[in-house]
């Protein structure tokens, strides 16, 4: 028996996401090529996957001429069990660009960004939403093409958030699960949003509505009843004729890919070439998708700030970033790269010498082993988001720190601060603060590290991603049996 409890026979699992588990790219023969990527999410349902057969649901990541489309859905059906949502690149770009990511995220990370943008358009322009609505029809008809009576469909994150309820409008008495991975805000800043009340009632429709932290399902719930007039208890909301539960399931990582990756030979290796490199010196590590909410600009100043007020770490601490790009497209992002191009380059400047760059920036994404053997040789990890939903980021370096202890540097912003007790707990925007927590994070004595590394990995290895997958298909699982029973009594 596992966690999932038995089976019930023609169950399946539709997963819903913006993207897919694939790539896919058209190569220079005209044919179209799929990789797979190993994404978070697809770890965390490599155990689900046992217990059900699932089917993915995403857009395709770029236009795809309607003649091709046919065969592109046979194929990525067939070898990977992966449906496509086409849009056009003009579509995608007013929901992608437009919506999801500069309207809806700013605001669920408190960021509530400037109503005009420098080429002079209107932020929350019915354009930008008109997109974002028809984009989620377009998934709601790709489900339907492949949609089976008796399959749960699990819809992921803010980007599918009038989904539900395009699904029960279509299909009465379906199971839905919609889970957020990023924060939900306080209702002060979400009643911001024009669309409130739209955007409340599409998730509304899910029979349960999963969130990473107990702040985010209570400012969910706060919400419903201040803006909708619903009521709302800490089970979930009465909305229409149905009760949409609400739970909490922080999301973890995969600890057995980084335990199978240090035991590499290759890994190990590396590891040694870069303990080598960075000789005599203390290693501060940071890494991030370059994003306005991983509080990039104030992990540099304080950085600074340490040199500055710390002449003993010159020359003996480097600190690592790196910054994978990330919504280039977005003016938001554009903007913030060329803020940290030139803090890195005023720091590097001031405090350099021809033997010494305190910041090695890598503004590119690094392959996974090497990634490993970056955690597995750093002093110090420091997250300094100013929002984020979890913080894998957090999990991952703790994971590679099981002989050396080092210390975690965790902003309280970040949603995996809840958890992670053995954290230096810090406030981002207190610069002074975060290069005091810098200096003692580097100054810890081993049995501090030690106490706190041993935390911290209880809780990485027992809060993993397949539980957090197992823990919600299960929950949502049963509400599908309890729904069937009360249909059929
Ligand atoms: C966050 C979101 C995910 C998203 C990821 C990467 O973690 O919650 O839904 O996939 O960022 O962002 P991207 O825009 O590249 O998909």
């Amino acid at each position: 028996e596992n966690g999932l409890g038995g089976s019930t026979p023609g169950r399946r699992l539709l997963v819903v996401s913006n993207r897919l588990p694939v790539t896919i790219n058209k190569n220079n023969d005209g044919q179209w090529d799929f990789k797979m990527s190993a994404g978070g999410l697809v770890s965390a349902l490599a155990g689900v996957k046992n217990e059900f057969p699932f089917v993915w649901v995403g857009w395709s990541g770029s236009e795809v001429p309607d003649e091709d489309q046919d065969s592109l859905r046979t194929e990525l059906r067939a070898q990977h069990e992966c449906v496509p949502v086409f849009l056009s690149d003009f579509d995608a770009h007013l929901y992608y660009n437009g919506f999801c990511n500069d309207v809806l995220w700013p605001l669920f990370h408190y960021v509530p960004l400037p109503i005009v943008s420098s080429d002079g358009e209107r932020k929350f322009d019915v354009k930008y939403w008109e997109a974002y609505s028809k984009a989620n029809h377009r998934f709601a008809e790709a489900i339907m093409q492949v949609y089976e009576p008796g399959d749960l469909i699990w819809v992921q994150d803010y980007h599918l958030m009038l989904l539900p309820s395009l699904l029960r409008k279509r299909i009465r008495d379906v199971t839905i699960g919609f889970f957020l991975h990023t924060p939900f805000p306080s209702s002060e800043v979400y009643r911001i949003l024009p669309m409130r009340n739209k955007v409340l009632q599409g998730v509304l429709a899910a029979d349960l509505i999963g969130f990473h932290t107990y702040d985010y399902a209570r400012h969910f719930l706060s919400v419903c009843t201040r803006i909708l007039g619903l009521e709302a208890s800490p089970k979930g909301v009465d909305y229409k004729d149905h009760f949409a539960h609400v739970g909490i399931f922080p999301i973890g990582i995969d600890p057995t890919a980084f335990i199978r990756a240090l035991d590499l030979p290759s890994v190990q290796e590396r590891a040694s070439e870069l303990q080598a490199k960075f000789a005599g010196k203390k290693v501060l590590l940071g890494v991030d998708r370059l994003d306005y909410i991983k509080g990039v600009p104030h992990k540099l100043m304080a950085f600074e700030t340490l040199l500055a007020r710390h002449p003993e770490w010159n020359e003996r601490a480097v600190l690592v970033q790196i910054a994978v790009p990330s919504r280039t497209e977005v003016e938001e992002y554009k903007k913030l790269s060329s803020q940290t191009h030139e803090l890195v380059g005023r720091i590097n400047g001031k405090f350099g010498s021809v033997d010494y760059s305190p910041i090695v920036f890598i503004n590119q994404s690094v392959n996974f082993h090497d990634l490993v053997a970056l955690y597995s040789v750093a002093d110090v990890c420091v997250v300094s988001s100013i929002r984020d939903g979890m913080n894998l980021v957090s999990y991952e370096y703790v994971m590679c720190q099981r002989e050396r202890h080092g210390v975690l540097v965790l902003s309280e912003f970040a949603g995996s601060a809840q958890s992670l007790s053995g954290a230096l707990r810090v406030n981002p925007w207190n610069i002074e603060e975060l290069a005091t927590a810098l200096h003692d994070a580097l100054s810890a004595s081993p049995r501090e590290r030690q106490l706190k590394q041993q935390k911290l990995y209880r809780y990485v290895t027992t809060h993993t991603a397949a539980f957090w997958a197992q823990s919600f298909v299960s929950e949502l699982r049963e509400l599908a049996n309890l729904e069937r029973e009360a249909r059929d009594a």
